[in-house]
């Protein structure tokens, strides 16, 4: 169905819940493993209009999706920021130069989208081509949290020691980060409306290491402030994805706060108190646990039947999963889940 992803996106009614997934383009589907192997490292495959364009409409090939999300990575915006990003096989991504003090945030450079990622904004323009307006693609940032998380500890690690140390002992310059993340945020996200993403997503991975009451001051004010900002160059919806925070979003609507047009849930809460807790005008997009994936056909549905009961029939619901895609997982799951989501049409 056309538009189906648009229309559940305005809460409007649609034959079933639209369907896409978060990392649908990657390391499980042997093209993607073929694409990565001749490109030789994943951040040259992320330079390239046309392997960009590629890697993005891969999963489309395979499968009745409903949306398609630019394949790209959150880490460049701040790798053109002046980091020196370095991908690690069987590791991740790193960062040679991390950010640890107000001298090397004042050197972090302004971007400048349509000469620093003109490759990406190529990439969008051939894509949306490609997709005749059929299905919308969809554009991305982290937020300044989650980026900052990253330019701080430099990766991933586990107690977050460098970017907490800055937080409880120099709040005043991690903020002066923050903003210009912020700033740059805006204008790369508006770059890519400008060059035809139809819907923004904004990630939020490492938003659950907060606590609450500083969740809100260091995360949530600024995604507010992206949000509000890019809406007035151009209205067009956001979803908004955050991990291990669940419960202190769904306080903050309750308390009329935050007003959001989607949010995207992890399996930490059941959907039927997700439902309960949002109200009817917020889309809500989720939350299927990935590991479902590794079970058998029969679990799969039975898990799929079960999202369904609670939501087939919800204007604003999304169907995806409450994080990527694992790369072991068997590519066929993903057809399942889509037909088994197929035959509550019109139910
Ligand atoms: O279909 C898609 O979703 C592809 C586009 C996409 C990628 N990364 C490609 C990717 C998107 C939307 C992202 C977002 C991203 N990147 C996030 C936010 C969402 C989330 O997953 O929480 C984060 C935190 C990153 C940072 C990042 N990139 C990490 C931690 C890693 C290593 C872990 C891993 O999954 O390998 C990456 C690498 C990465 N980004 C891969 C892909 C396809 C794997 C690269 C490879 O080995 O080929």
């Amino acid at each position: 169905m056309k538009n189906r992803f648009l229309n559940a996106l305005c809460c409007n009614k649609v034959d079933r819940p639209p369907v896409w997934f978060m990392r649908q383009a990657g390391r499980y589907l042997s093209e993607y493993r073929l694409l990565r192997f001749k490109s030789g490292n994943f951040f040259e495959l992320c330079y390239s209009s046309e392997l960009i364009a590629l890697a993005t409409l891969q999963p489309l090939k395979r499968y009745d999706l409903d949306a398609v999300i630019i394949f790209s990575d959150i880490l460049l915006l701040p790798a053109y920021m002046g980091l020196n990003l370095k991908f690690v096989d069987n590791f991740g991504p790193i960062f040679l130069n991390p950010v640890r003090n107000i001298n090397d945030i004042k050197l972090l450079n302004d971007i400048f989208p349509s000469k620093d990622f003109n490759f990406l904004l190529k990439a969008i323009k051939i894509i949306v081509y490609e997709l005749n307006d059929v299905i919308p693609l969809l554009g991305f940032s982290g937020t300044p949290w989650t980026l900052a998380v990253y330019m701080i500890e430099g990766k991933i690690t586990k107690n977050f020691s460098y970017i907490k140390k800055f937080l409880y002992t120099n709040s005043s310059v991690l903020h002066i980060l923050l903003k210009k993340l912020e700033i740059n945020i805006v204008s790369y996200l508006c770059a890519q409306i400008d060059f035809g993403v139809k819907v923004l997503v904004l990630f939020d991975t490492w938003g659950g290491i907060l606590t609450p009451f500083n969740y809100k001051i260091f995360s949530l004010n600024y995604v507010i402030n992206i949000i509000n900002q890019v809406n007035l160059y151009k209205k067009i919806p956001f979803i908004f994805f955050g991990r291990n925070i669940n419960n202190f979003i769904i306080e903050e609507l309750k308390s009329g706060n935050l007003s959001l047009d989607a949010i995207g849930f992890d399996w930490s809460l059941n959907l039927d108190t997700i439902v309960k807790n949002i109200p009817n005008n917020i889309v809500i997009q989720g939350n299927l646990d990935p590991s479902v994936l590794y079970g058998d056909h029969l679990f799969i549905i039975k898990e799929i039947n079960n999202i369904m009961k609670i939501c087939y029939n919800r204007n604003g619901y999304i169907f995806n999963l409450g994080h990527g895609i694992y790369p072991d997982i068997d590519p066929y799951s993903l057809e399942l889940i889509i037909n088994t989501i197929d035959r509550y049409k019109n139910f």
